[in-house]
Order: structure tokens, then sequence, then C-alpha cells
């Protein structure tokens, strides 16, 4: 019999744990040539903001050894023309999604999810407070992404909670000393998920031209390089916290997938990989369902922080 691989992440019910990474996937319509997108556990939303973003001049995305810089800048089309056009279609293909939202203050954060919520546009909210290319990077130091920030955490998460039932997970950055910190003043704040990692921050400069080779100079880093980076804070916050955890970080295979529900994932998104391989989170997919074959595996939950120490 084929194993059972639904998963409820905080009241999210996915019919498979797998998504994709939010900015990866934009609002899915592109890749649904490649696949069919409703197979997904869930499609993620590039974040959403109040008014439609253009993001960053470029060079805003360079390729890395095994990964990739990038500084888009949060471009989107901003929360009314998704209500208006991406949400339909995304609800007409039945698709599960998480709308993943960005803000300038807890009230835009509560606003972008008061909204999603009322017009059905989301399943569940994921709120980026760990967006690292917002910010100008020849003056900016110190704590300048929210989730670095465990208070700021608390205030942000209580205001979203506040405004909205829908399940909400908090999307962290590994920019940071302890990353059990911020995931647990999420928790106290009435999350029902952590969604970890978004990019970790770096920069290159080109030696001939003396440039920086991103326009803006410090971008976010992701793709495999960072796997064993994202595998040790899932583990690391799976140690302290009691809800669920939505895994990423450099996912290409079922294999790469599988080390973060050991570590104690219950969800996991396929980011970067997707530019290389549209239909990699589909691949995900079956190859989860076979090693649950291949291993008697009843039910994906079973292997939830399975990992044997
Ligand atoms: C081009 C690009 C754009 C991204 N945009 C967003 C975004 O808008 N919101 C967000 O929460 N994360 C964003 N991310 C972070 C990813 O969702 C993910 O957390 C990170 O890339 C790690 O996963 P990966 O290594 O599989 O890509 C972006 C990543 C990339 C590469």
């Amino acid at each position: 019999m084929p194993a059972n691989l639904q998963v409820n992440v905080g009241g999210l019910l996915m019919k498979n744990p797998v998504t994709v990474g939010s900015g990866t996937f934009a609002y899915g319509q592109e890749y649904d040539r490649y696949f069919d997108v409703s197979r997904l556990g869930a499609v993620t939303t590039k974040s959403l903001s109040l008014k439609p973003r253009a993001g960053n001049k470029p060079p805003r995305l360079v390729e890395t050894p095994s990964g990739m810089l990038n500084a888009i800048g949060l471009q989107n089309v901003g929360i009314d023309v998704y209500l208006r056009e991406k949400a339909p279609w995304l609800r007409n293909k039945g698709c599960t999604i998480i709308g993943n939202i960005y803000g300038y203050s807890p009230e835009e954060y509560a606003e972008l999810a008061r909204r999603l919520e009322a017009e059905g546009a989301a399943d569940a909210i994921e709120a980026n407070l760990s967006c690292p290319n917002v910010h100008d990077a020849r003056t900016a130091r110190g704590c300048t992404l929210v989730a670095q920030d465990p208070q700021q955490v608390t205030a942000y998460t209580q205001a979203i909670r506040a405004a909205t039932k829908l399940p909400l997970f908090i999307k962290l950055t590994p920019n940071v000393l302890d990353i059990a910190e911020p995931a647990l003043a999420a928790e106290a704040a009435g999350a029902d998920g952590i969604a970890i990692i978004n990019t970790l921050l770096g920069m290159g400069i080109d030696p001939e031209t003396r440039r920086p080779i991103l326009s803006n100079i410090v971008g976010g880093l992701s793709g495999p390089a960072i796997r064993p980076v994202a595998v040790k804070m899932v583990w690391d916050v799976a140690k302290v916290v009691k809800i669920p955890i939505i895994g990423m970080g450099g996912i290409c295979t079922a294999a790469d997938a599988l080390q973060f529900i050991l570590a104690g994932a219950t969800a996991v998104a396929v980011g970067s990989y997707s530019f290389r391989q549209p239909d990699a989170s589909m691949k995900v997919i079956e190859g989860l369902a076979e090693y649950c074959e291949r291993h008697s595996v009843a039910n994906i939950t079973e292997l939830i922080g399975a990992m044997k120490v």
C-alpha cells in the first residue's frame, strides 16, 4: 500500500509535505507548464507587500559555488493584483496556498494577513521577517532584520496573530547566533509554525572592476551550499519548540528533504533548485513516496525528528 504522505502543519493540512520556497516559484503559473502545481502539498507565494515593488536594480542574481546570491529586493505584484489575478488562478487549480507576506511595520503585516484571509486567498500565512535585501548595505549594521531581534519577533507575531485565524508561520533568518531564540519568541507569541531558513547574508566583488557583483552589494546565499547549515538549524529549533517546522535550504532531492524531516521538519520547501530543474519539487514528492515504500513507512509523519543518535 502506498504510504500516507499527508501532514498537518499547525492546522494546515497538506496532502504531502512538499511546498516551494517563497520567491522561487512566483505565484505558480509559470511552473504549471512543467507539472500540475496543484500536486504540491502547498504553493508558497512570493512575498506580498501592500504596494507593488519593482525590487533592486540588476545585477541582482548571480551563481556561486553550489548556490546563488540574490538581492531581488522583494519585487512583487502587490496584494491587490495578487487578489485580483493570481489567487483566483491558484484557487481554480485547487492549490493549497501559503501566502507569504512582507511589510514595513507590524500593522502592515496584520493588514496583509487580514486581507488574504478575508478574500479566501490563502490557507495559511507565512510572515517573512527575514528578507536581507531591503536595506542600504552601505550603512546598515547590527540587527537590520526583524527576525534577528526576538523582541521584535514577538511584537510582529502578536500583531499578525491578532489579525488572522489562519495557520501562521514565521519565517526566520539564519543570520543569528542562536536560531532557537527567535523561534521560541514566535512560538510564545502565537505562531503555528516556523519556516527556516531564509538566505544567508553574503557578497562578492569583481576584482577586475573592483565593483560589487550585486547592485545591492549584499545579497542572500541559497542553494546546496547552505543545506548543512539549514539542517542544523532545523534540528536546533526542533529541540526547543513544540510547533511544526517547514524546513528549507538547498533541497534538491528526496534524500535532501529527508534530512530535514529526520532533523525535525514536518514539511519542506524546494527553493532555488527549481530554477535549475523546474519539476524538482515533484521529483521530491515521488522520491519521498518511494523511500517510504522501501523502508515500510506507513505514514511519513513517523519520520519527523526520527534521526537516530
Ligand atoms: C531569488 C530568490 C528570491 C527569494 N525571495 C523570497 C521572498 O520573497 N520571501 C521569502 O520569504 N523568501 C525568499 N527567498 C528565500 C527562499 O524562499 C528560501 O528560504 C531560501 O532561498 C533557502 O532555500 P533554497 O536554498 O532551497 O533556495 C528567496 C530566495 C531566492 C533564491
